[in-house]
């Protein structure tokens, strides 16, 4: 397995790797997102093909400094179970580290204990008792 972060030439290795988003990625957005550096794609690849990724984006804040917001994490299912999920989330801390990040955190759905124990597996804390409200402004 190769883990890899994406660069802004990379349009195409995003769009091939489309089956493990939730929908297909646009290739203006993908272009956008790839130019930004505080936003991270790391991508999973065994033998040659895309198996999983991860998602981050660097947040600044006046008195906390910057954190690292894990976005998504998509492991295609013939590959779960082999540590990939744990090893994307695990180099996108390591990013954050680099980058100077203080903290790492993610939002997760109420009971979703799968998401809680690759998290975790991957070193984070407890599940903090936090909702979220959202607000589309497409
Ligand atoms: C969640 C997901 C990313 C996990 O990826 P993965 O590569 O299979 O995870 P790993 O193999 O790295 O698992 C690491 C640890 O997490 C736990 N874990 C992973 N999948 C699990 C499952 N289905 N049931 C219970 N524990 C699980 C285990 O402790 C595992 O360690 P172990 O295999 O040594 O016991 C993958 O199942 C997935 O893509 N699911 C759909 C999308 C999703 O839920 N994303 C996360 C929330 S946004």
């Amino acid at each position: 397995m190769q883990l890899r972060r994406l660069d802004s030439t990379e349009v195409e290795a995003v769009l091939a790797a489309g089956h493990l988003f939730d929908g297909d990625p646009d290739p203006a957005r993908t272009e956008d997102f790839l130019s930004r550096d505080d936003h991270h794609l790391l991508v999973a690849y065994v033998d040659g093909d895309p198996a999983g990724f991860v998602s981050g984006m660097e947040l600044a804040h006046p008195d906390k400094g910057v954190e690292m917001l894990l976005y998504e994490l998509g492991v295609d299912e013939p590959f779960r179970r082999r540590g990939i999920g744990r090893a994307l989330v695990g180099a996108l801390a390591d990013l954050g580290r680099e980058r100077g990040c203080r903290a790492m955190w993610v939002p997760i759905e109420d009971g979703d204990e799968v998401a809680a124990a690759v998290y975790r597996s991957a070193g984070a804390g407890p599940v903090e008792p936090a909702g979220i409200l959202l607000w589309s402004l497409d």
